[in-house]
């Protein structure tokens, strides 16, 4: 028997403000999407805004439905969008903000385990990494220089 460690690092931002503009202009656009999120049900309302190779910015928000599990969430809302609209061109820059209508979200929001997989398919895909930072409302942005660091163990068309 052999032990395998897995280690994985995140970088934290105090505010938006300790960003790289590009990024900051991109938590803007992730905070902006967030208002346009459909939560009547969750009232948790998610942003998401990605930066393309191409210098486009693309974003989503969460869109829920009565049959629960019809809804997308705001990350697979945008990146399926780029996907389709921009097919041969590279995601560099991924900006997440959460906020709920319910109580202040103060702390960074991680992306669900679907959405780091949806994420994953695309980073295989460019084989060139996706930067994630993601926040709450306001407050510290974590960030991941790559999908990898949130999904140790992926599963990729390797295994197909
Ligand atoms: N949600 C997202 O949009 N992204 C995530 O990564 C986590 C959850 C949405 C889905 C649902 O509309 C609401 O947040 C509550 O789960």
């Amino acid at each position: 028997m052999k032990e395998i460690k897995i280690e994985t690092v995140l970088q934290v931002y105090d505010t938006v403000d300790e960003l790289p503009r590009d990024v900051q202009d991109l938590m803007l656009k992730a905070v902006e999407s967030r208002r346009n999120a459909y939560a009547p049900y969750s009232k948790f309302n998610v942003g998401a805004a990605l930066l393309l190779d191409n210098g486009v910015i693309v974003s989503g928000s969460n869109q829920e439905n009565a049959s629960y599990p019809s809804g997308l969430c705001a990350e697979r809302t945008a990146i399926y969008y780029a996907g389709a609209n921009y097919p041969e061109t590279a995601l560099l820059k991924m900006a997440i903000s959460a906020t709920s209508q319910n109580k202040p979200t103060l702390s960074p929001i991680p992306p669900c385990g679907a959405c780091r997989q949806a994420i994953a398919e695309y980073e295989v895909k460019q084989n060139k990494p996706i930067e994630i930072y993601f926040m709450g409302e306001t407050g510290k942005v974590a960030m991941s220089k790559s999908l990898e660091n949130l999904l140790p163990f992926i599963f990729d068309k390797s295994a197909l």
